[in-house]
């Protein structure tokens, strides 16, 4: 698979990464199973999509434990990228950003995840109470005593502010991005970024892209929308967070179909076995060589599918037909 260089450290990762949250997290409990995720953990690692993407509060904790299952036997194979910061409570989710805390974090996640060191160490959220610098100042500390390698940020905010439309969706996160750069270099920068939410296309990646940043891109396949695997109306479990998606509603996803169709349009056009997710993943791999997807997956053939997009270069047609598609209906407003 085709590598990518994150950041001014320079890791280097395969094109497309695997992002492990569904494994543990936010999808239909009844349908996780741990073999089997680990399975896909170790058949993406052998197609080259050495990115791994969890985090310390997906299951909680228990999707690091599913990796460092996968890591004890191949670290080498692998880059791993955690995050810390957000608690899972009983009733809901709260950040925590305070210095001792995310020390503690970090020991505890490198336990989970069976390693000495992880590569790309991400504040999930920055909490409101601590300024974001004494945060970052304390993740810094874990890179010089050789806990973690490099430094990532997640954005802030995207939702709750998706009603400031456009250019200015992400501006509390480059706010942020400025205050952390002048403690310590961020080498990766992670955002939701995907064919039905191009936001990030506006200002985020065009600023990581000018400072050297890696672009780590979350959702690329749209919570599974993209890949034209989902039947509108079908439902989900109520513990799946597209349960109360808006634009998983039967209405919505009913009227989004002409955004897989025109995927689906684009891979016919490469071959008979190319996919509308496999078009999705090329197109956002297209959007700068500093540009990384981490989709999901928990199933094994998903793995192997997403990793082969890394191999399929759209043309400057297929590219202009995508971004002609119409935009998503349906928002978190
Ligand atoms: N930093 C943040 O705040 C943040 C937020 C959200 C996500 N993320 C990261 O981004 C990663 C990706 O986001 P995501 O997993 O929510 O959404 P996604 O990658 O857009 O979509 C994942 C869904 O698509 C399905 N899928 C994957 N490949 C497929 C294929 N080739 N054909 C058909 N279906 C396919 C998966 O099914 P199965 O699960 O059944 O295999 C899963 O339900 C996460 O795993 C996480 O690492 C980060």
């Amino acid at each position: 698979m085709e590598r990518r260089t994150i950041g001014a450290a320079a890791l280097e990762v395969g094109a497309v990464g695997l992002g492990c949250m569904p494994m543990s997290w936010a999808y239909t409990a009844s349908r996780q199973h741990g073999e089997e995720s680990v399975r896909t953990v170790h058949t993406a690692l052998d197609r080259g999509s050495t990115l791994l993407d969890t985090a310390d509060m997906y299951g909680p904790f228990t999707n690091e434990l599913l990796v460092g299952r996968v890591l004890k036997e191949r670290r080498r194979d692998a880059f791993v990228s955690t995050k810390c910061g957000l608690l899972v409570g009983e009733q809901h989710i709260v950040a925590n950003g305070r210095p001792g805390y995310v020390k503690r974090a970090c020991d505890a996640s490198l336990r989970r995840l069976q390693t000495d060191v992880i590569d790309l160490y991400q504040l999930h959220r920055a909490d409101p109470e601590v300024p974001v610098e004494e945060t970052w100042g304390a993740m810094a500390e874990l890179v010089t005593a050789g806990k973690v390698r490099a430094l990532g940020l997640c954005a802030v905010g995207a939702r709750s502010t998706r009603r400031t439309a456009g250019s200015r969706l992400y501006d509390a996160t480059i706010r942020q991005l400025e205050r952390v750069q002048q403690v310590f270099p961020v080498s990766a920068v992670q955002a939701e970024l995907s064919v039905w939410s191009p936001e990030a296309l506006l200002t985020l990646l065009p600023w990581c892209e000018a400072r050297g940043i890696g672009f780590l891109a979350a959702m690329p396949l749209g919570n599974g929308f993209l890949t034209g695997t989902l039947t509108p109306g079908e439902g989900f479990e109520p513990d799946d967070v597209r349960a109360r998606h808006p634009r998983f509603t039967a209405e919505m996803m009913a009227a989004n179909q002409p955004i897989v169709a025109g995927l689906r349009r684009v891979a016919g056009r490469h071959g008979e076995g190319v996919t509308p997710a496999q078009v999705a993943l090329a197109w956002v791999l297209a959007q700068g060589r500093h540009v990384v997807p981490v989709p999901g997956a928990k199933r094994e053939r998903w793995a192997v599918e997403n990793a082969a997009a890394a191999g399929l270069a759209l043309t400057a047609a297929d590219l202009a037909e995508v971004a002609a598609l119409p935009a998503a209906q349906g928002s978190w407003d």
